[in-house]
């Protein structure tokens, strides 16, 4: 996969899957399966350190994020978000942010919003950082949002992700991830633009879709919004396997000869 591989992608019809990735080992195993893409999300703050939102994802906890996830990713393609503020500083500081990410191993880099962001894309997309965009509910800008909610809801909402998301495009965005917003904006703008759109909490009719590992995994169970799936019940799964290893040592089952170097 390469940049231009996700509009092919568009193009033929054929959806985009990419799911969040924050380590190494989960990244050894997202290698081994089908999806198209992994992105090293700054949502890491919240599944990977605890904190309650993404707003304590440093620039430092990315690139170490990011670079045990490309150890292990293969020949997938791996985006790596510039976290909270990380771009919003002088033109240089912004330009070694993303740099600190790609030579952490990311083949892009992932930022929110449009607005005051377009000259910084410009700049990095014409110095070789392909730059992926994410509108609608944006995790890093909760406190001006009024919290998180679903986006574009009235027509004065839905006509600025629109406008935001023409303006992505033509500053060089190569896609689009669309977070919680009505399906039929989503369809609308999908249609419109010539990147591709991956959603989050944004219907079927988007080019691509992108969940959370641990939610699809259903690691997490604090934590389940509508728009989330979990395809298989990890929690359960992961806490019996612990559970029967715990009651084969008590047992005396575990060690036996098999997993003993004998006498
Ligand atoms: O950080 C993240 O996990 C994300 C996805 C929700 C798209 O940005």
């Amino acid at each position: 996969m390469n940049i231009f591989d996700f509009i092919k992608k568009k193009q033929q019809h054929d959806k985009i899957t990419m799911v969040t990735c924050y380590d190494y080992t989960s990244a050894r195993i997202l290698a081994k399966t089908s999806v198209d893409c992994l992105l090293v999300g700054d949502s890491v703050a919240m599944t990977m350190h605890g904190f309650k939102d993404t707003l304590s994802a440093t620039l430092e906890m990315m690139c170490f994020h990011t670079s045990a996830v490309c150890r292990g990713a293969g020949d997938k393609f791996v985006i790596s978000d510039l976290p909270f503020l990380s771009y919003r500083k002088s033109l240089s500081k912004n330009v070694s942010a993303a740099q600190a990410l790609m030579q952490a191993g990311a083949q892009a880099v992932k930022l929110e919003n449009a607005a005051g962001n377009l000259q910084l894309i410009r700049h990095l997309t014409e110095s070789g950082i392909p730059v992926m965009g994410h509108l609608g509910l944006t995790m890093q800008l909760m406190h001006t949002l009024g919290g998180l909610k679903v986006q574009g809801k009235t027509q004065e909402g839905a006509e600025k992700i629109r406008q935001d998301a023409i303006a992505l495009q033509e500053a060089g965005c190569f896609a689009l991830v669309l977070e919680c917003v009505p399906n039929g904006l989503a369809k609308s703008i999908t249609q419109q633009l010539i990147i591709p759109t991956i959603g989050i909490g944004a219907g079927p009719d988007t080019d691509g879709q992108v969940l959370v590992y641990q939610d699809l995994l259903g690691l997490n169970i604090d934590f389940k919004p509508r728009f989330v799936k979990t395809f298989i019940d990890g929690h359960e799964q992961v806490k019996n396997g612990i559970e029967d290893y715990v009651q084969a040592v008590k047992s005396g089952g575990f060690p036996n000869d098999e997993h003993s170097y004998g006498n």
